[in-house]
């Protein structure tokens, strides 16, 4: 047998690192967006699954908590105007798709909203949201990515859609 790379395993480890999908928690009167690229997709429950860790200090955090239908979106070209927009400015201070080339897509029958010019679209259903509390961390985890910053709180979400650009 040869030896590979885990990553070549299977390419869904690079559609959520590099593909940094766009986020949409909520519905259409009240939801908001932001880049993402930790997580990952697997089987459980008998389920399709995708696993999302959104931070305690995003704006997005309050709408994931509230909200059990999230979109991810993943774009043809991630620019640099897009990360800016929506991996770093909170939808607190601004409308992102407003100050994007990008725009909202509404799903009626779910009142979804993902992204119009997004190649590929999931559509999620939160089944669990897990707490993932300071004591549950490696040192090497928390001295390298937290220290006095917000811990992630982790939710598995059913797959109910995938679908894919003309
Ligand atoms: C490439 C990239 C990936 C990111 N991945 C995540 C992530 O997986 N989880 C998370 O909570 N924040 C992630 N962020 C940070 C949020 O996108 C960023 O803080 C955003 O401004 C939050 O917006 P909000 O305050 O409107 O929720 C990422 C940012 C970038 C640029």
């Amino acid at each position: 047998m040869i030896k590979k790379e885990i990553k070549d395993f299977s390419d869904i480890f690079n559609k959520i690192k590099d593909g940094c999908p766009i986020l949409v928690c909520g519905n259409k009167d009240d939801y908001n967006a932001m880049m993402i690229n930790w997580g990952g997709f697997g089987y459980l429950w008998d389920k399709n699954v995708a696993f999302i860790f959104v931070r305690k200090d995003r704006y997005s955090y309050n709408f994931s908590e509230k909200y059990d239908n999230f979109t991810l979106s993943f774009l043809e070209n991630q620019s640099p105007h897009i990360k800016e927009i929506f991996g770093l400015k909170s939808g607190k201070d601004i409308d992102k798709f407003k100050a994007s080339n990008l725009h909202p897509c509404l799903d009626i029958d779910n009142n979804m909203i993902s992204v119009s010019e997004a190649k590929m679209v999931l559509k999620l259903k939160k089944l669990v949201s897990i707490d993932l509390e300071k004591s549950n961390y490696s040192s090497l985890i928390i001295k390298e990515f937290y220290n006095d910053k917000p811990y992630h709180m982790l939710y598995i979400c059913e797959i109910k859609q995938f679908l894919v650009g003309e």
